[in-house]
């Protein structure tokens, strides 16, 4: 059972476009939404109770051995108990409205990215690390209707307004330039940035469990984000620090990398940064900006190089029971992780493939990439 508080605490204030309209804005927002079956609350749902900062209960490996530490597996450690997929197919597809769609990466970052939230009248059932299908208007070359692409769900089961009734987006979209020179926009990407509030949406899903979140409240959670891909991680943050659950309380640990190409492409850089400052023993907060940072070697900094910077402390961390690592966004990064953790296993004498492997038996590496 799940109990949201509504409280009107203020987010920091905003010096750049990219971030999300405040909750006076959201407020504003409502009037131009035209169809009265659309209601939504004037705050948003956060509860910033005080998380308890007593003893974390925390299971550390005793010795550190010079074999892979085994991974016995065991009942689920995620959230899987009546996870619902596939409520709604291509051929019956729910239809909900957009409430509420705003750019959230400055206006000199390289390409946009909006935030979404459409209206599902509690009809689709998702959790935290779950994807929805988005069919998008029109027909395609062939005169057939759109097929649907996935999107992952950037709000909690809760939702953005605390009422169950809604889901968000987080979408990047695509514009690129073909082979003969021609600017191509990517189908379904442009229709959801393009969605008007009060416009209809086709929604088929929930889907996917590979990122559903470890039900251990004292877990460490590493969150390795390249984009968009921080959506499923902006679920997961504001179901541990913005709402108040009768049966979930983090007291655990968790550790967001987001990599993005420029500052200005930072994604809910402020809620992030307002979770840091409310709770800082239970929240780290790392951004690699490859645009506009670089490690002390000069190289680019991506994902995992600010993760090498981290690298001890981060194998050692792995090296817990009650360790989740979550890795989404591009396909790219997971090559670059892994090169890391290949020589800091090796330095231990542990074969990474071999580790690794017995990680996701255990439910603690969770990789969707595309
Ligand atoms: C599980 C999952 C979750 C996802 N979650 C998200 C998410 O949260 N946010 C998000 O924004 N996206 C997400 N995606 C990606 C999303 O599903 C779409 O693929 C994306 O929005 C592009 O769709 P589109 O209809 O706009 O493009 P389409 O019209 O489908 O065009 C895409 C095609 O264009 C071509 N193309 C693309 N880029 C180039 C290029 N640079 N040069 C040449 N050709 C190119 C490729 O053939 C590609 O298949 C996710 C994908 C998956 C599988
Ligand atoms: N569940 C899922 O599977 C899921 C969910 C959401 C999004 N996605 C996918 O994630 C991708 C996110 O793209 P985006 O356009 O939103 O991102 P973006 O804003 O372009 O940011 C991506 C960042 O990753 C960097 N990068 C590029 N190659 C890398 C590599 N090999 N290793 C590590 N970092 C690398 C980029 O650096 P430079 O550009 O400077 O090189 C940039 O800083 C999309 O392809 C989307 O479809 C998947």
């Amino acid at each position: 059972m799940v109990a949201a508080v509504i409280t009107s605490v203020a987010l920091p204030s905003s010096k750049s476009s990219s971030s999300l309209p405040h909750r006076s804005s959201l407020a504003s927002s409502s009037s131009f939404i035209s169809t009265d079956k659309i209601s939504f609350k004037k705050v948003l749902p956060q509860c910033w109770d005080a998380i308890s900062t007593g003893t974390r209960m925390v299971s550390i490996r005793a010795q550190v051995t010079t074999e892979a530490p085994a991974k016995v597996e065991k009942e689920t450690k995620k959230n899987e108990e009546g996870v619902v997929v596939n409520k709604f197919k291509p051929k019956n597809p729910y239809t909900g409205r957009c409430l509420l769609n705003t750019k959230i990466t400055g206006d000199d970052a390289p390409g946009e990215t909006w935030h979404m939230v459409f209206s599902t009248e509690g009809e689709v059932p998702y959790r935290e690390g779950q994807s929805i299908g988005v069919i998008p208007d029109g027909i395609d070359k062939n005169g057939k209707p759109h097929k649907l692409r996935l999107y992952s769900i950037a709000s909690s089961a809760l939702g953005d307004f605390g009422d169950s009734k809604t889901v968000s987006l987080c979408v990047k979209r695509l514009v690129y330039t073909n082979d003969k020179g021609e600017i191509v926009k990517g189908v379904c990407s442009n229709f959801l940035c393009d969605l008007k509030p009060g416009s209809e949406v086709k929604i088929t899903g929930p889907v996917g469990k590979e990122m559903l979140m470890p039900k251990d409240p004292n877990a460490t959670i590493v969150m390795l984000a390249t984009g968009t891909g921080i959506a499923p991680f902006r679920s997961f943050l504001w179901k541990m620090f913005f709402e108040k659950h009768e049966d979930y309380k983090f007291n655990g640990l968790a550790w967001l990398f987001l990599g993005v190409p420029t500052s200005s492409s930072l994604l809910y850089k402020e809620e992030f940064e307002f979770m840091k400052e409310k709770y800082p023993d239970n929240f780290r907060l790392d951004f690699a900006v490859s645009r506009e940072q670089t490690n002390e070697n000069g190289e680019k900094m991506y994902i995992q190089t600010r993760m090498a910077q981290y690298a001890e402390e981060l194998w050692e961390l792995l090296k817990k029971d009650n360790t989740f690592v979550y890795m989404c966004g591009l396909k790219g990064m997971e090559k670059g992780i892994d090169d890391i953790m290949v020589s800091l296993a090796a330095k231990d004498g542990i074969d990474w493939t071999e580790y690794k492997r017995s990680l996701k038996k255990a439910g603690q590496w969770n990789v969707e990439v595309y």
